[in-house]
């Protein structure tokens, strides 16, 4: 019979330290297998069992977690902030330890995901992947279609020429653009460079993740649909027929 992997592997495999420092939290009595607490030695079935660490979900294989916030301004995209703003991370109520996917610049809003699976992080990261995002940008003055046509071309930035973009006025002033690459604070560059600085910008779609009625601040977790629409877009193929029911 399979006598499942040793606990500490388990827990290290899921972000919780070395092995090492993984047998301390179960010596400590930190940890729980299916609400009991788990001793040094124990073996688990990851994919069966529930493991909790102070109380919370270890995100180990089964407890995948997505979420999708509506990132307002001010807000920073760092896990902590040593200068005690507010954070993506505590916008988003998770019962296991999550990260931001990418970053948004703090005065920038809009949609950021947020997920413990390390894996589609960087693969959606990844400057290879290519994925679309899509930004609303209010910038000063109203762009020509001189202009336009630069920022769609590529415009030439300190880290290099950027890649072609699509780029339309939505409305004086109001650019809508999208990008396959994600440099930092890309988008404000771009406009800056010819010659319309960004006052406002909003991220309105990361790839096939697109939500209009999620107001500023609240976040939800994506549908098992969004997930592999995303798993989709990066390529994630083995994970999608593999790890999600049909
Ligand atoms: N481009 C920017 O300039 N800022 C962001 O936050 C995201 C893209």
């Amino acid at each position: 019979m399979d006598e499942g992997e040793r606990l500490q592997k388990t827990l290290a495999r899921a972000g919780f330290g070395s092995r090492r420092a993984c047998e301390i939290l179960i010596s400590e009595g930190r940890v729980t297998i299916d609400g009991r607490v788990a001793e040094l030695g124990n073996r688990v079935h990851p994919d069966t069992q529930v493991i909790c660490v102070d109380g919370a979900l270890a995100p180990t294989a089964q407890n995948m977690v997505y979420y999708l916030l509506n990132k307002p301004d001010g807000v920073v995209t760092t896990a902590s902030d040593p200068q005690g703003r507010t954070t993506v991370l505590d916008l988003v109520e998770s019962p296991v330890r999550i990260f931001p996917v990418g970053r948004l610049d703090m005065n920038t809003e809009g949609l950021l995901i947020l997920t413990n699976d390390g894996r589609l992080a960087h693969l959606l990261t990844h400057p290879s992947s290519g994925i679309a995002k899509e930004y609303l940008a209010r910038v000063e003055g109203d762009p020509s279609p001189g202009a336009i046509r630069r920022l769609r071309e590529g415009v030439e930035l300190e880290d290099g020429v950027t890649s072609p973009a699509q780029v339309s006025r939505v409305s004086e002033g109001l650019l809508r653009i999208v990008i396959h690459e994600g440099r930092n604070r890309q988008v404000r560059r771009m406009c800056s460079a010819v010659g319309h600085d960004v006052t406002r910008l909003v991220r309105t779609r990361i790839g096939p993740i697109q939500d209009a009625t999620l107001s500023p601040g609240s976040s939800r977790q994506l549908s098992l649909g969004e997930v592999r629409r995303l798993m989709e877009a990066v390529g994630m193929t083995d994970e999608i027929a593999s790890t999600m029911p049909s």
